[in-house]
């Protein structure tokens, strides 16, 4: 499909949705497809690509400026080096011979190692140069850690646009150059940022301090929607990014033979009496995205496992590898599950959860099926975590 959208006049968006899309990296699920976006400004006196588009749909932004007749580009923009935006840049400047490639001294090596870019088509900027393209003027932003080292944004003075990249960014096919459905936006961008934003939190946050005192207009990031109300997702952000939590509790588990599921079960049932929110994720089944959302606001995280050759299971393992690698903002974690005659279970999986900086609570681990003094323990677990939320202040007074 190829279709350039205008999003003022002079500035198109010329990249490629890609709706059949369902992983991403081999690892993250796509229920909604995702977009490549790649923007064309043409300037009184030079012509700008910002950044390109994932190598396999390199055909769509070439016809896409062939339609717009777009004889030179002279500057492309490349605000990130990952090859889902950068994947394109070898085809674009065999097409425009005279074009030089513009990203930051740390983008350089990168582009030259994973796509061959030659040095000489290669200038780098320093934060906060500007390049003029005659009537129009670019000003780079360095916003390293979003979430590569090399990551900049691109602000254009005269039309108020900041070009994000990654960020910001949704996974979310659409034939909508801007948000329409805010709901749906949200939580496909709340996905995107659980899964590629969230270790960076800190980052970000300095990062959004950078660019407080800009006017921005629209915020065109690289992947879904353009935002024509960049507050809905500033304040999105800002929210995410923030040191509160919520008084939720995600359960990520997995049962084997009936046991652990019992033992979630009472526990869902004494957090909810608690007046809790809880969030039960089934590992064998669950879509790990789903996951990953809820845990960029919960106060507590309960693993549930049964007990696999002494450890947790596989799938409990991967779960807990993904969310201590994704640095959610938890402050409580603990454990319950079974075994049949012996478990490390409690030792290995508190040994992986190092990134949480999390009070580990005293876990419930139960031989076979749970029984009158299990529960008990259970109820004595979900008590703990109130009075924690309570103490940590993520308890409303009305709860
Ligand atoms: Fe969309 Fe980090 O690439």
């Amino acid at each position: 499909m190829s279709a350039p959208r205008q999003l003022k006049p002079k500035i198109y968006s010329v990249g490629s949705i890609d709706w059949d899309r369902r992983l991403f990296d081999e690892l993250i699920p796509l229920p909604d497809g995702t977009s490549y976006n790649s923007y064309l400004i043409k300037g009184s006196q030079k012509t700008v690509l910002i950044d390109t588009v994932d190598p396999k749909m390199t055909d769509v932004l070439t016809e896409n400026l062939k339609q717009l007749n777009i004889k030179a580009v002279d500057y492309v923009i490349a605000n990130h080096a990952e090859q889902d935006h950068s994947g394109s840049l070898p085809q674009i400047l065999d097409i425009y011979p005279n074009s030089k490639v513009v990203c930051t001294p740390k983008c350089k090596p990168l582009l030259m190692d994973l796509l061959s870019i030659p040095e000489n088509k290669i200038i780098t900027v320093n934060d906060g140069e500007t390049l003029s393209l005659g009537d129009k003027t670019l000003e780079f932003i360095y916003a390293p850690w979003v979430h590569w080292p090399e990551t900049m944004l691109t602000y254009l003075r005269e039309d108020r646009i900041l070009f994000t990249c990654d960020l910001f960014g949704s996974h979310l096919a659409t034939s909508d150059l801007f948000v329409t459905d805010e709901s749906t936006v949200y939580e496909a961008a709340k996905r995107y940022y659980a899964e590629i934003m969230m270790p960076f939190r800190k980052t970000i946050k300095r990062n959004l301090e950078k660019i407080k005192d800009l006017k921005i207009e629209i915020i065109a990031p690289s992947h879904g929607p353009v935002y024509n109300h960049p507050d809905f997702i500033l304040n999105a952000y800002r929210e995410w990014i923030s040191d509160e939590v919520k008084n939720e509790v995600i359960i990520p588990y997995i049962s084997m033979h009936g046991s652990t599921k019992k033992i979630v079960d009472y526990f869902v049932g004494a957090l909810i009496e608690r007046g809790i929110t809880v969030k039960q994720f089934n590992l064998s089944e669950t879509d790990i995205g789903k996951l990953a959302i809820a845990l960029v606001d919960a106060a507590t995280i309960v693993i549930g496992s049964p007990t696999v050759f002494v450890g947790p299971h596989p799938n409990v393992v991967y779960a807990v590898y993904l969310a201590n690698a994704l640095r959610p903002k938890l402050k409580f974690a603990s454990i319950i599950g079974s075994y049949g005659w012996g478990s490390k279970m409690i030792e290995q999986l508190t040994g992986m959860i190092s990134n949480l900086k999390v009070e580990i609570l005293e876990p419930v681990v139960v031989k076979g099926l749970p029984k009158e003094a299990d529960f008990k323990a259970l109820d004595r677990l979900a008590e703990e975590i109130l009075n924690k939320h309570m103490e940590y202040g993520v308890v409303k007074k009305e709860e």
